[in-house]
């Protein structure tokens, strides 16, 4: 079960506009709390945004889906109706992007299991986001996560010559994985 979560997750970048419930939010904030982290620290917070206008200010700080071209955003009626913006305490701590990773995973594995699409998002206006939101400057923003409800399901491909995802005729994302075997080493490398 958790492992077949773990090989659907995609990276979703178009969404239903059915709003997530902020016990919802908070639920998959939840497993972000619990999961590890360097020293046992917990130096990460995060601010859940799911106000229909404050989720339209942060979509303009947000780069998309750098591979496509020509450029692609998600219309209006297909974007993001929440976000998890994780905050960092401390950056001088040298585990803090582990942390972070952790944390994320956490976030979108548990979204993944209530079929809720995400997608991590660190092509992102740092600045205009803490303005935004008004966060201190004893915080730092490290990223950002975008949820919805799925209105897409990409397609994973085996990796040919590029790394680089596309949308087909039909608007479909496809997405190059390197294959099992060339990633693995027994005994020896
Ligand atoms: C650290 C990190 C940063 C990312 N930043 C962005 C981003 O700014 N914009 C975006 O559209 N996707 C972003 N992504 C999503 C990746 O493009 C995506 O994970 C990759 O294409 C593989 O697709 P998959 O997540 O469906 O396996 C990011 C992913 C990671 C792990």
């Amino acid at each position: 079960m958790m492992y077949n979560i773990m090989l659907s997750r995609r990276s979703i970048r178009r969404f239903q506009q059915k709003p997530i419930s902020l016990k919802i939010l908070k639920k998959l904030v939840n497993t972000a709390r619990l999961a590890p982290s360097a020293a046992n620290l917990q130096q990460l917070e995060y601010i859940i945004i799911h106000d229909k206008i404050v989720c339209a200010h942060l979509f303009e700080t947000i780069g998309w889906a750098t591979y496509l071209t020509p450029k692609w955003i998600p219309k209006p009626e297909e974007r993001p109706t929440a976000y998890i913006v994780i905050l960092v305490k401390d950056i001088t701590n040298k585990y803090y992007q582990r942390d972070v990773g952790l944390a994320t995973e956490n976030i979108v594995l548990a979204a993944e299991a209530d079929d809720i699409g995400t997608c991590i998002l660190c092509n992102i206006n740092k600045e205009k986001i803490r303005e935004i939101l008004y966060i201190p400057t004893t915080f730092a923003v490290d990223s950002v996560i975008a949820l919805g409800y799925k209105a897409e399901q990409p397609i994973v491909e085996e990796l040919k010559e590029s790394v680089k995802y596309w949308r087909d005729n039909n608007g479909v994302l496809h997405v190059p994985k390197r294959k099992l075997d060339d990633i693995i080493h027994v005994n020896t490398f």
